[in-house]
């Protein structure tokens, strides 16, 4: 990770959960945040408690490209630029498809799939003009590679995780196609003890060895950022030690 000190990483969904944690721990590092998200007390908070000099907090609705191209401007013009983007902003909540106007689809779809191209546009756009060999991570799920596991009504979130799963594929070539020298990671949990499981989803009752800690995937970001410029880790999976059992045996209802 040394590489990395007083470098720039852009965190969406900072104000909470595995992007506050992995923002906690950047910092620590020595790389300065840029934390993006809505609920601007929340990343007061966060910049009280990291230092004004190491988070910089933007709000910003990622559903609004508007909102990004700003951000990523502000970054342009008073940090030099980025070398880290984490795209973990994300929705999910108990919804169906079946019973969900198009709006709800595009709610999920927009800040889970849309936003992280858009920003990884803005930030590709930087490290193109300094010429950094930057590393974009996405966080995905295991719903992007096993949506059968996923027990309970999701709408549109397996399809926006399988979907995340392509983008950084389609990076990757334009990437290479562009002769640039970016890094682009996913990382797929599964079951993390965030608001997203205990709100969103209702999962609050998820036995403890059920669930993966927000740990576990700021361990996972760090190891693939932490990696030699030889080479580029394509996607983590990481589950419970007892998740095994939901990969085999997929509850339908
Ligand atoms: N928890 C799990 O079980 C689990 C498992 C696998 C993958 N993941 C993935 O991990 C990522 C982080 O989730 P989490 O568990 O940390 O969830 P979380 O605690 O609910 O946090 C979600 C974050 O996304 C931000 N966000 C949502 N919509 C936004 C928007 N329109 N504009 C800006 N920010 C927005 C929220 O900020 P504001 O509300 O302040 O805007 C919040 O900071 C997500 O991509 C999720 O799909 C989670």
């Amino acid at each position: 990770m040394n590489r990395w000190a007083s470098k720039v990483a852009v965190v969406t969904g900072a104000s909470a959960g595995i992007g506050a944690a992995i923002s906690r721990a950047l910092t620590k590092e020595s790389v300065k945040v840029v934390g993006l998200a809505r609920r601007g007390q929340r990343l007061e908070e966060l910049t009280d408690q990291l230092g004004k000099d190491k988070f910089f907090p933007i709000v910003c609705d990622l559903r609004k490209e508007e909102d990004i191209v700003k951000a990523f401007k502000w970054i342009d013009e008073k940090l030099d630029g980025a070398d880290i983007l984490i795209n973990n902003a994300g929705v999910a909540d108990v919804s169906k498809i079946i019973d969900t106007t198009a709006d709800e689809y595009h709610r999920i779809l927009d800040t889970n799939i849309v936003a992280p191209g858009v920003c990884a546009r803005e930030a590709i756009k930087l490290m193109k003009k300094r010429g950094i060999d930057g590393h974009i991570v996405n966080i995905s799920s295991i719903a992007g590679h096993n949506a059968e596991m996923v027990s309970i009504p999701v709408g549109m979130y397996c399809a926006s995780k399988y979907a995340l799963t392509a983008l950084a594929i389609e990076l990757r070539h334009e990437i290479e196609l562009a002769d640039l020298k970016i890094k682009v990671t996913n990382i797929s949990p599964g079951p993390v003890m965030t608001d997203m499981l205990i709100k969103g989803l209702d999962l609050r009752d998820l036995n403890d060895a059920r669930t993966l800690r927000v740990a576990d995937v700021v361990n996972a970001i760090t190891y693939a950022l932490g990696t030699s410029p030889l080479a580029e880790v394509y996607d983590v999976i990481i589950m419970p030690m007892l998740g095994r059992k939901m990969l085999r045996a997929p509850k339908l209802s």
